[in-house]
């Protein structure tokens, strides 16, 4: 609410400071900052939820030589054709799960059509891809690495490297116990997708969800209570603030330079109603995944949200709303897990294990 701008006169600003000093000193004031923390948890509540401990579905079971041997699959650039690329190379864990870059770049430096999101939490999103078309992330794992401009492997070349390895071999018998032949590519993914399942972070708002009042500061409540009214939880809704419903979206690149609009989920469906659609991306970690949009071509956060809340809300926020705003979406950062920070000791190659190619 917008209140009129009045020259205060000295008797009422020694009667406030008067009265800032007696709240702080009776704990009053502290009631009432309470009062507005639970309020907001309480709305907040409506749209959003608690970080779980991983992203397993029900009934789903991983072991832990299967997240090992998934973590070990990650780093592991031997899967590529050049033996340079991993997932670890366009989703790295010291840059929040992406690669910072506007479209990530793959085998022999080709550029992708598009911006790499971070796997960071990826595993709770009700599909993947901008474009939503795998359902899961075991699904999602394989396609990287056949995709001739990111890792340009092949499910031979994969299983050649692998089988070449006496430890992989050991590692996918425990890994599947229960399989006979448990070295194959659908099972690559399978164990990809159990480590993903364990990549979480847990945020000073999620702390705040959980029902930690003082985890955020004045800013970031108001930036909350911005999020909530203006409507920005129209789409970006749950536990991640997005990563389940779609929504059209051109970007201002797009729609100035001479360049062809991305298709979106349209190249999936072939339906007119879903051309430039794309996920509504989760804004966990959000302040650290830059450049934005699909494209990678905003640099900056707040020019972002200017943009979002123009076209998808057709708003003008204020300069306040946006300060209030990106620092609530500073809130939304948090550690990725220690588990997965520590690189993998990956065990050597063989005579057998297939060359290195840079064709
Ligand atoms: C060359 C860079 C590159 C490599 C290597 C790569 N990715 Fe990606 N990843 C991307 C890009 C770009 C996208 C988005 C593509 C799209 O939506 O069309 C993406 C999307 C994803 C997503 C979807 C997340 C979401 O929110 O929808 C996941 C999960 C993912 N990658 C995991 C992996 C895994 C696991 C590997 C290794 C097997 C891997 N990536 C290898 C660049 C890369
Ligand atoms: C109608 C649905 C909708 C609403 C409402 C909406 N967004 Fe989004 N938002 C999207 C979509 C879709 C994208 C992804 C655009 C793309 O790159 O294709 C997006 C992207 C973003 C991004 C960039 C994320 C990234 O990784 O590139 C941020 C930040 C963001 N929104 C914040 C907000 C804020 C803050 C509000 C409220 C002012 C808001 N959004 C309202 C749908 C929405």
């Amino acid at each position: 609410m917008k209140s009129q701008i009045v020259a205060p006169s000295l008797l009422t600003l020694s009667v406030s400071a008067f009265l800032v000093f007696m709240l702080n000193n009776c704990g009053e004031a502290d009631t009432y900052d309470k009062q507005y923390q639970r309020q907001l948890l309480e709305q907040a509540a409506v749209f959003f939820r608690p970080m779980p401990d991983n992203a397993f579905a029900e009934g789903q079971e991983a072991s832990e030589e299967l997240i090992e041997l998934g973590k070990m699959l990650y780093y592991e650039p031997r899967l590529s054709k050049s033996g340079l690329i991993s997932c670890h190379t366009c989703h790295n864990f010291g840059l929040a799960g992406v690669d910072n870059l506007p479209v990530s770049v793959g085998h022999r430096w080709q550029k992708g059509p598009r911006n790499a999101p971070t796997v960071l939490n990826a595993a709770l999103h009700s599909s993947q891809f901008l474009d939503g078309r795998e359902p899961d992330v075991e699904s999602q794992a394989l396609m990287p690495i056949l995709d001739p401009v990111e890792m340009a492997s092949s499910e031979e070349h994969v299983l050649a490297v692998l089988k070449s390895i006496p430890e992989y071999v050991k590692r996918f018998h425990a890994a599947f116990p229960e399989e006979d032949e448990p070295l194959t590519y659908k099972n690559v993914g399978v164990a990809i997708g159990a480590f993903e399942r364990i990549l979480l972070t847990y945020s000073p708002f999620d702390s705040f969800i959980k029902g930690d009042l003082d985890a955020l500061n004045e800013e970031e409540l108001n930036g909350l209570e911005t999020f909530m009214s203006v409507g920005c939880v129209t789409c970006h809704v749950r536990e991640t603030l997005g990563g389940h419903t779609f929504s059209k979206f051109i970007t201002p690149r797009e729609l100035s330079d001479d360049v062809e609009p991305d298709s979106g989920r349209f190249n999936l469906t072939g339906r007119e109603e879903d051309m430039h659609f794309f996920k509504v991306p989760s804004l966990l970690n959000v302040a650290e995944t830059y450049p934005y949009f699909h494209d990678g071509s905003e640099w900056s956060l707040t020019e972002t949200i200017r943009e979002v809340a123009s076209s998808q809300l057709d708003i003008d926020l204020t300069d306040e709303e946006l300060d209030f705003l990106v620092s609530f979406m500073h809130a939304l950062s948090g550690e990725v897990p220690e588990y997965a920070l520590k690189i993998p000791d990956l065990p050597p190659s063989t005579a057998d294990t297939p060359k290195p190619s840079f064709e």
